[in-house]
């Protein structure tokens, strides 16, 4: 399963009512999916062949490969 090479990055709610926003790959971009996580919550995912890009609202820590981010809100 190609998804088990794939690098999880991790998002951690900094407060209630975030959403984390999955964005589908190919000619359309569109939300596929939105996942609503409440303060201290953590979620867990990777980019697969539905999911090329990821949009999060509200405050919350980045965790990836590539460094930590976060939302200002
Ligand atoms: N079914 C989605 C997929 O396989 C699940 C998913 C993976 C997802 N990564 C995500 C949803 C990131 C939201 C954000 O692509």
């Amino acid at each position: 399963m190609k998804e088990m090479d794939n690098d999880f990055f991790v998002i951690k709610a900094k407060e209630n009512g975030v959403n984390v926003i999955g964005l589908t790959r190919g000619t359309e971009t569109r939300f596929h999916h939105s996942e609503k996580l409440d303060k201290g919550e953590v979620m867990i995912a990777q980019f697969t062949d539905h999911t090329s890009a990821v949009k999060v609202r509200g405050k919350a820590v980045i965790y990836t490969r590539h460094g930590v981010v976060d939302t200002e809100a």
